[in-house]
């Protein structure tokens, strides 16, 4: 069986358009991103998980596997989530479903999907999805390599959301900054 690496670089080469980063997550930028999460954030969605790395560091603060379902398109991903992450749900569905197959109440959901490289219209459809089941006070946590936040400004006014810029996290190939939505309050 490859290594996740050698499978997460295979797919990227295969389908560099859906993969879209020049290798998985570091341990440091899966920390970050998992930061604030706990048993008490309940229900947790993660999109594009790969071959898991931001997983990994979901499971290890605290949040239980049967809290946590995964959205990823990727087929090979998927096989390797579901060894790795037993009594995770795994599915194979692009998160654009998420209202679909999560009920209301997350607590949280963490993106490691490449947002600026989709139509704003596909932004609005996940965005909006996953506000749609995320709870008064939920967060949607997502990292961008660039220098500008990971959501369309359109999306995010249309959506009434607040952005907060969170860690920039230096060990990580490129550097990654961490970015935290939530609905703003009415
Ligand atoms: C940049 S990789 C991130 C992988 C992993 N989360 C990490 O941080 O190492 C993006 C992942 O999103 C998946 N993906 C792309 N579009 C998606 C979509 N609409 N729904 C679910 N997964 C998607 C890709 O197959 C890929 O696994």
């Amino acid at each position: 069986m490859p290594s996740d690496l050698a499978l997460f670089l295979g797919q990227l080469i295969r389908r560099p358009h859906q993969v879209v980063a020049l290798a998985p997550s570091s341990a440091d930028l899966a920390r970050a991103m998992a930061a604030g999460l706990g048993p008490d954030t309940g229900r947790v969605a993660e999109f594009g998980a790969g071959t898991g790395r931001l997983t990994r560091a979901i499971l290890d603060r605290g949040v239980a596997p049967a809290d946590l379902t995964l959205f990823e398109m990727n087929r090979d991903f998927c096989d390797r989530l579901r060894d790795s992450f037993p009594g995770v749900r795994v599915l194979n569905d692009p998160a654009q479903r998420v209202a679909d197959r999560c009920p209301p109440g997350l607590g949280a959901v963490v993106s490691g999907l490449p947002l600026l490289s989709m139509p704003d219209a596909v932004q609005a459809e996940i965005l909006g999805g996953a506000f749609a089941v995320l709870r008064p006070g939920g967060v949607f946590v997502q990292f961008t390599y660039g220098p500008r936040p990971p959501l369309a400004e359109a999306v995010r006014r249309d959506l009434a959301l607040t952005a907060e810029r969170g860690e920039k996290v230096w060990g990580n190939l490129p550097p990654a900054r961490v970015w935290r939505y939530r609905r703003a309050a009415v």
